[in-house]
């Protein structure tokens, strides 16, 4: 058993999971030797394009992890080929009342009802700006206005590499008491005549029938208006009695069935040519294998960091390359760019 699950993990654990998040995120502003840390292996065979960006792995750090975007340096360092950053709206916002995360350890498990705590594009912009730049990094936004969501995107896309639309929060509004299509096709369009670089979609996961249609039908419009990518999928919404709110999002191992069910569904979809990064559950090498053959270019982790702790990179990577070098395949000509 290595150090972080030995002795590090069990004192994160011992604290309420937002106080965990914290601590977290002061280690992170450590100047401590993160590339070891991660131990992530650097091999030709996983490089990978996304949208044109040039990434030394397909394994991205998913949104919500670093909500101010104060350490996505050290989360690069760490290994991730890329790292999202956010979620981040126009005004700050404190967020919803606490506990709004709840660990569910034997499941592999949260459920977290955040609501979005973030400290607004402009203060995020500067925090982007007076951060080394080490590797990719993208920003999710998500506002509920639409002059809103573009005032967001203008301040911080000269920061980052690449803007994540989260269209697709459970802990607020945006997607329930709207017209959803008519409004990402309105939030594309005006995107489009403005933004200079890659634009990805993150969107909901589905189950029932109902809730394919609508959501494939959101993957239709966001790659009719242009969007680059996306990102499938976000939690999936549960009550969940330890949430001061009473409901939130699932995230964790009891996705995973779910995301590589909803990947081939959506490239079978769309067919090949829209990049799709898998999102939920993913905690091994296994399990990004079975994405990238269910169709995705990359993944992203959340909870799998959680609880497997920042030497997952090292096993995601490493079981990566070895399952590649066993194939004699890289990733860069089998992904759709
Ligand atoms: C505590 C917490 C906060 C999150 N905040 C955000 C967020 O701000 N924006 C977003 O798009 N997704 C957010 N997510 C969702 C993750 O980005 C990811 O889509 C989800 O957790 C599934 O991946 P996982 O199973 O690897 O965690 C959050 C997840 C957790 C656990």
């Amino acid at each position: 058993m290595g150090l972080y699950r030995a002795v590090v993990q069990p004192l994160f654990f011992a604290l309420p999971p937002e106080g965990a998040h914290h601590l977290a995120n002061r280690l992170l502003g450590l100047p401590l030797p993160w590339e070891r840390i991660g131990g992530a292996r650097a091999d030709p065979a996983l490089e990978v394009t996304l949208a044109g960006i040039r990434l030394a792995n397909p394994v991205g750090l998913a949104a919500g992890f670093d909500k101010t975007c104060a350490h996505l340096d050290a989360l690069g360092r760490l290994g991730f080929g890329y790292a999202v950053g956010g979620t981040i709206t126009r005004a700050p916002r404190a967020g919803n009342p606490k506990p709004r995360i709840v660990r569910h350890r034997v499941r592999g498990s949260m459920v977290n009802a955040m609501g979005l705590p973030n400290p607004g594009a402009e203060v995020a912009a500067r925090t982007l700006a007076r951060t080394p730049h080490v590797g990719p990094r993208f920003a999710s936004i998500a506002d509920e206005a639409l002059e809103d969501a573009l005032a967001t995107h203008a301040v911080l896309e000269p920061h980052v590499d690449a803007i994540e639309l989260n269209a697709s929060c459970p802990n607020v509004s945006w997607g329930r008491d709207r017209d959803n299509e008519a409004h990402l096709r309105g939030l594309l369009r005006e995107l489009g005549a403005r933004r200079t670089k890659p634009l990805f979609v993150k969107l909901p996961p589905f189950r029932a029938q109902v809730e394919r249609e609508v959501v494939l039908a959101l993957a239709r419009i966001a790659v009719e208006g242009g969007a680059d990518g996306l990102v499938c999928s976000n939690t999936r919404p549960v009550a969940d009695a330890g949430l001061a709110v009473g409901t939130g999002g699932l995230s964790g191992r009891a996705l995973f069935d779910d995301t590589v069910r909803i990947v081939s569904e959506v490239r079978a979809e769309l067919g090949a040519a829209v990049p799709i990064s898998a999102c939920g559950g993913v905690f091994t090498a296994e399990d990004v294998l079975a994405c990238l053959r269910a169709g995705a270019t990359t993944v992203q982790v959340y909870t799998g960091l959680v609880y497997r702790g920042p030497r997952v990179l090292r096993e995601l990577t490493s079981g990566l390359a070895d399952a590649l070098g066993r194939t004699a395949t890289g990733l860069g000509s089998s992904a759709a760019e």
